[in-house]
């Protein structure tokens, strides 16, 4: 007879404890998953997805005998001890992190009962000892996400490490935690909560910076007629500085580099430390998105009725998330210069439109390209790159792309006729102003 597995439950099914819920239950667990939204649980509970992850639908609907999907809190109470909290922690107006999700679970809790709380939103360090003197009788364990979207399920499965945080009194809570990530074979890092929350915090903050570096270097390089590809593939070589996130291009978005670098700022700020380094990683971010506007004014002068067709949305690939995609700063900027703005994007069309209402959305890169004066790449979607170029010239006004993450081939669109500009490569025409 099978040995039965402790059953998980999973506190929010958004994008992070869809993929724990799934996680789990596909390591043999019975997971009951509890969101308050009921249009959410009644299709998930049909296997019916309302994000793109690779993988994941598949991973549900494989597992759905093991994963109850509920919206009621006394269901997971019942079922499971072992609770993962996953809702979301978005910035405040602030910048801080908005906990008032996290003290929504918390406030349905009973102060009594034996649960283990694991918590994997992120937050800023401290909180996890302000919930524990909340809820005394509670277990309390921090276990940081640093899944990445478009990879998340592969990631769940083999991840770089597994932190397990917790205080003295909570060992019995972290090594069950442990157990249940063992079979996954991951090097395990158990320390105090206040490190592991820092732990995560850190981590984003400083994948941040290395974008941002990089993105600063790529600037320089377009001054001085260097290839930030070659300088980050020659200083990726040095093993302390690794080859991974120094990828230059338009900056940095998603839900998590952007709000946890501003938390991790104002937690500092908070405790009366200027962290002056994350500044500046924002700013240059900021200031980045923007460079493309810059490019597109070189070659074309004023954008005034300008037709510009950005080539993705999402703020990366291989997902439909559009939160703090430089796309929406860049579409903004463009059409604050009188440009027209046509898009397209493989998947995230859809969300796309119920942000950006002025931007005309095409059903295919093709499309978008008719009567262009430029394309910009602004998400290295795979069929960018497998486009017929050729055609798109012939459909296009002018020639003309902005490869906003040195993604395309620039010798293959200049045999197609294009005009080809990249971020940190030697400029074809002046210099962006
Ligand atoms: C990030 C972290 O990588 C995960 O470890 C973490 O779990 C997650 O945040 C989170 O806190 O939940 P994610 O936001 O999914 O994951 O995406 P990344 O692949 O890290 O990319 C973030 C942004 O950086 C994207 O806009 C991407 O285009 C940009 N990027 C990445 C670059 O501009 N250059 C690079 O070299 C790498």
């Amino acid at each position: 007879m099978s040995e039965r597995r402790e059953p998980v439950g999973v506190i929010g099914v958004g994008w992070v404890g869809l993929v724990t819920a799934a996680g789990f239950a596909e390591l043999g667990h019975p997971v009951i998953a509890r969101d308050i939204l009921p249009d959410k649980v009644a299709a998930l509970s049909r296997g019916e997805l309302q994000m793109h992850e690779p993988g994941l639908a598949e991973m549900v609907r494989r597992n759905a005998e093991r994963i109850t999907f509920t919206t009621e809190m006394a269901e997971l109470l019942e079922g499971a001890r072992l609770l993962f909290v996953c809702v979301d922690t978005p910035p405040t107006y602030s910048g801080d992190a908005d906990l008032s999700r996290v003290r929504a679970v918390i406030d349905e809790l009973p102060a009594d009962g034996d649960q283990v709380l694991i918590m994997k939103s992120t937050v800023p360090a401290g909180t996890g000892e302000s919930i524990r003197r909340d809820l005394p009788r509670l277990s309390y364990v921090s276990c940081p996400e640093f899944l990445k979207e478009g990879t998340a399920v592969a990631d769940f499965m083999n991840p770089d490490r597994v932190v397990i945080g917790a205080n003295p009194g909570d060992e019995e809570a972290a090594a069950a935690v442990a157990g249940l990530y063992a079979p996954l074979g991951a090097e395990t890092l158990q320390t105090d909560v206040a490190s592991a929350e820092m732990i995560k915090l850190a981590s984003n903050a400083f994948l941040a910076t290395k974008i941002s570096f990089i993105n600063e270097i790529a600037n320089v390089c377009e001054e001085v007629g260097a290839d930030v590809g070659e300088v980050a593939r020659g200083m990726g070589l040095d093993e302390r500085i690794g080859a991974s996130f120094l990828r230059a291009g338009i900056g940095y978005g998603g839900s998590c580099f952007p709000k946890d670098v501003s938390a991790l700022k104002m937690l500092a700020g908070n405790t009366g430390y200027h962290f002056q380094l994350l500044t500046s990683v924002i700013e240059v971010n900021e200031l980045q998105k923007r460079r493309v506007v810059g490019k597109l004014q070189a070659h074309l002068g004023s954008l005034i009725d300008k037709r510009v067709a950005l080539l993705g949305l999402a703020f990366k690939p291989d997902t439909d998330d559009m939160r703090e995609a430089s796309s929406l700063v860049l579409a903004a900027r463009l059409q604050g210069e009188g440009a027209e703005v046509v898009a397209y994007d493989p998947v995230a069309n859809a969300r796309a439109a119920e942000l950006l209402d002025s931007v005309e959305l095409a059903e295919s890169a093709l499309e978008a390209l008719e009567g262009a004066d430029a394309a910009v790449l602004v998400t290295e979607w795979g069929e960018f790159a497998e486009l017929d170029w050729a055609a798109a010239a012939a459909r296009m006004a002018r020639p003309l792309v902005v490869d906003g993450r040195n993604f395309l081939d620039p010798g293959k669109l200049r045999a197609a006729g294009f005009a080809y500009e990249g971020i940190g490569k030697k400029q074809e025409i002046g210099a962006p102003s």
